[in-house]
């Protein structure tokens, strides 16, 4: 072959970064196939040189002066996988100014610096490679940027964390409450101790639904701009309640279009989801991100969203990728926001509700249940009442309705009489 190596400097040696170094080494005859070029991996980054970095990482390539691996070796390729925003940004601002590609899977920054990143790797006419960031190992954010270029995306529904879908399968397959689920979750290493939040109060998934709603609609979106709502509330009754009724909960990460194409809604939270819905099927920590789109129709994305192998499986592939471009003396696609879309308050966006209530059965309770529904524009799709007398419990799904009318309806029903308890309120997503 005999072409001149591409240099690899690599920040970060944890899970994934040590996977990665694994792959580069074992399947350098390959890769090199593949790219046309040696792939020469120059440095790791890593904060203590003392750790022990196993055996793929060679310790004299161990350096913890990460600014002199950026700049002073001539990477072609930075592939940064430290998370967290600095010193990571600065890095990666470095290594563009070094003439360097960069390839990270930092969601967080990517979230909340994604244009200031996407701007300085332009004007250097480098490349910005990112499909680690969003469900670890499954090709997702490449096909929405190339393989749907040609089409008009309208919906995307994601479960793309998966502590929270194994807290939820849990709950929903064994009755576990939402404590014991999370410890479970703990123990097997998912969600984080002692401190879960960035996993459960839906931030991990909300710095990933705006990475997907700037590529899906070809606008910029911020992690401020994602409205936010975690599993931490639910309770093994509302899972139950879900479960009779035909439904499994999901922590979604939505994003869609308006009803007026003006806008997106870009916004997590939990949702009911129909069991004949291809999401319900998602179980455990596996992730799952369902398109629609005007000419493609519905695609399903599916695989492991985490871990050190898989997410080096997506890192390598964005390493061959910014290396081929590198080989044929171009760079791949510029991140495209011509749409300029703006993200909708959360309260404008049109949702099916399911509302489950206690309630005293007698004459013309009924009654006064659906007017308030009318009073406020709510339309009702469904409705289920089960027990009679002081026993009574009913069920509503409704149409799509406006999430400032439904927050005015439920006010309401706590106001009649015969309303004893209003016990479960949860958005309804897929048919
Ligand atoms: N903590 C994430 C999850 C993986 O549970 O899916 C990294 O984004």
């Amino acid at each position: 072959m005999g072409a001149k190596p591409l240099k690899v400097a690599l920040l970060g040696a944890g899970v994934v970064g040590s996977e990665v170094a694994r792959l580069l080494v074992e399947q350098s005859d390959d890769l090199a196939a593949r790219v046309g070029a040696p792939l020469e991996l120059v440095g790791v980054g890593v904060r203590s040189v003392a750790t022990d970095r196993g055996r793929w990482i060679d310790p004299s390539l161990v350096t913890d002066d990460l600014q002199q691996l950026v700049t002073g070796r001539s990477a072609d390729i930075v592939v940064e996988l430290m998370g967290g925003i600095e010193p990571a940004r600065t890095l990666i601002l470095d290594a563009f100014a070094a003439g360097a590609s960069v390839i990270t899977g930092n969601k967080a920054l990517l979230a909340q610096h994604g244009a200031e990143l996407h701007e300085a790797c332009d004007a250097a006419g480098l490349d910005l490679y990112f499909e680690a960031s969003v469900a670890g190992a499954i090709p997702l954010l490449r096909p929405l940027r190339e393989s749907l270029a040609g089409d008009r995306v309208q919906r995307v529904l994601g479960i793309v964390n998966g502590t929270t879908n194994y807290i939820l399968t849990r709950m929903d397959e064994s009755g576990a409450s939402y404590d014991d689920a999370l410890a479970e979750a703990q123990e097997l290493g998912y969600a984080e101790k002692p401190d879960p939040s960035a996993d459960v109060e839906g931030h991990d998934a909300a710095a990933k639904a705006a990475i997907i709603a700037g590529l899906a609609f070809h606008s910029r979106v911020t992690i401020d701009d994602v409205y936010c709502e975690g599993i931490s509330s639910i309770t093994s009754s509302d899972v139950a309640a879900a479960r009779a009724a035909g439904y499994v909960v999901k922590l979604l990460a939505v994003a869609e279009r308006s009803a007026d194409g003006r806008g997106i809604s870009v916004r997590v939270h939990p949702a009911m989801v129909s069991r004949q819905h291809p999401l319900a099927a998602v179980r455990e920590a596996y992730n799952a991100v369902f398109v629609e789109s005007d000419a493609a129709g519905q695609l399903m994305f599916y695989g492991p969203g985490a871990g050190g192998a898989p997410t080096a499986s997506a890192v390598v592939g964005d390493i061959v990728a910014v290396a081929r471009n590198r080989m044929s003396g171009g760079h791949g696609p510029r991140e495209s926001t011509y749409a300029a879309l703006p993200v909708l308050p959360v309260d404008v966006s049109l949702t099916r509700y399911y509302i489950a209530m206690d309630l005293t059965d007698k004459a013309g309770v009924l009654a006064s249940v659906a007017a308030v529904f009318a009073e406020h524009d709510v339309s009702i799709e469904t409705l289920r009442q089960e027990g009679h007398g002081d026993d009574a419990s009913l069920e509503i799904v409704t149409h799509d309705a406006l999430e400032s009318a439904l927050a005015e309806t439920c006010a309401s029903l706590r106001g009649l009489d015969s309303v004893r308890q209003i016990t479960s309120i949860m958005r309804v997503v897929g048919e």
